[in-house]
């Protein structure tokens, strides 16, 4: 099976951009999570009901569905993130990684001269407590943005994840009416003071001098799947099983797929696991491929990394606040969590390898870097496109 990663969200690639986005390489980091039945399942049914009525879907359509089906989708309507969600991430594990990427903005900003207003957009915020990290770590630097307009964009497709994004991050948020829904769908002031605004699509985040953050954002994101038979690329789809009811299976599609024809380059090989069982009740994640990303975009934009997480922690100096933070800690049970979450987050056998940081920059940028004026933090090994 070969697989490419779709990078529409990149459509609004600018100069004014600096972004900084974390991927896992393999596998997300799991809580245990009880298999769900097939019989019964509401999104299998509109699956099947789709599928028989139109033909076979392509795994794209089908990840889509899975995931964001505003009635069943996946991440649509519970917290699947933390300790007794599905899975664990970074930010959820310790305070230390947003408050990196929070010097990181800092440092970027300063590098980048100190723009009178900065956008900081985060692509699928989670329980938005990366943003909320980051945030406190702007307040420790007010005296330096004080001369700067900061607001916050949060592009979300899920509207349990975004409450809890805005409980999390403000003291009180509001619904935008319908009719103005065009842009932003729920505004409010985070409890640092800043504006914050939450979209569906990242066309509607404002234009202007950005930072993006995506963190395990675009391997949610839906793929195709393609398959070489002989000397011809297919295109994967899926269909209903004749053969066993509430199954669905995978098939070929024909050589003259769109898709066939428009992606043929460079792919990666991947085995597929039992996705197709109990839909929407269960993470769909693709690896994301670098190589890929860098391919298509390296002619707009200059890239920094992929870096493995422990490299750009290490870099950003989080043995240094890990022993601030040990010194402080009130109890040996508090330094014992920060200690089991440093391991967690840099053990090359658990998340410090498996998960990968990425950098995206105006080509300018990287032209400073080379004269050695303004270092890029947290990226050692500086590749320009
Ligand atoms: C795996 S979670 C990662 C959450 C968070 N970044 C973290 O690291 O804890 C993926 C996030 O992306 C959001 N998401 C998934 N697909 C999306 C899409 N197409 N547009 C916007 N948000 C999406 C999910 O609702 C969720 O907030």
């Amino acid at each position: 099976m070969s697989t490419y990663v779709r990078f529409r969200h990149f459509g609004r690639i600018g100069t004014h951009m600096h972004s900084v986005f974390a991927a896992r390489n393999v596998g997300r980091y799991k809580s245990s999570k009880p298999e769900d039945s097939q019989e019964g399942n509401p999104l299998l049914k509109y699956l099947t009901m789709k599928i028989t009525a139109t033909g076979p879907i392509t795994v794209a359509e089908y990840m889509r569905e899975v995931l964001t089906n505003p009635l069943k989708g996946y991440y649509m309507h519970h917290d699947m993130l933390g300790e007794h969600g599905d899975f664990v991430t970074s930010p959820e594990i310790s305070q230390i990684f947003g408050e990196l990427i929070g010097i990181w903005c800092v440092s970027e900003w300063i590098s980048g001269g100190k723009s009178k207003s900065l956008n900081l957009v985060e692509l699928g915020p989670g329980r938005g407590s990366l943003m909320s990290d980051i945030l406190r770590v702007f307040s420790q630097f007010k005296h330096l943005l004080n001369t700067c307009d900061i607001s916050i964009h949060l592009v979300e497709v899920s509207p349990k994840l975004s409450e809890i994004q805005a409980l999390n991050l403000t003291e009180k948020s509001t619904d935008a009416k319908y009719e103005d829904r065009s842009s932003c769908y729920k505004m409010g002031i985070t409890k640092t003071g800043l504006p914050i605004n939450w979209y569906y699509n990242i066309q509607d985040v404002p234009s202007g001098y950005t930072f993006y953050i995506a963190h395990e954002f675009f391997d949610a994101l839906p793929i195709h799947i393609l398959q070489k038979i002989q000397d011809e690329w297919r295109e994967v789809l899926i269909d209903v099983d004749p053969e066993i009811q509430h199954k669905l299976r995978f098939v070929l599609g024909s050589s003259s797929s769109h898709i066939a024809k428009t992606f043929i380059k460079g792919f990666r090989s991947h085995q597929l696991h039992n996705v197709l069982l109990a839909p929407g009740t269960a993470d769909l994640t693709a690896d994301v491929d670098f190589n890929f990303l860098k391919r298509m975009i390296g002619n707009y934009v200059s890239f920094l990394g992929p870096i493995t997480q422990s490299e750009f922690l290490r870099n950003m100096g989080i043995d240094l606040r890990l022993k601030v933070l040990l010194e402080n800690a009130k109890d040996a049970t508090t330094q014992q969590h920060l200690i089991k979450s440093y391991d967690v987050l840099m053990n090359p056998n658990k998340m410090g390898k498996r998960f990968q940081f990425f950098s995206l920059f105006p080509h300018s940028r990287l032209e400073q870097t080379s004269n050695v004026k303004y270092p890029i933090a947290g990226f050692t090994e500086l590749e320009t496109s």
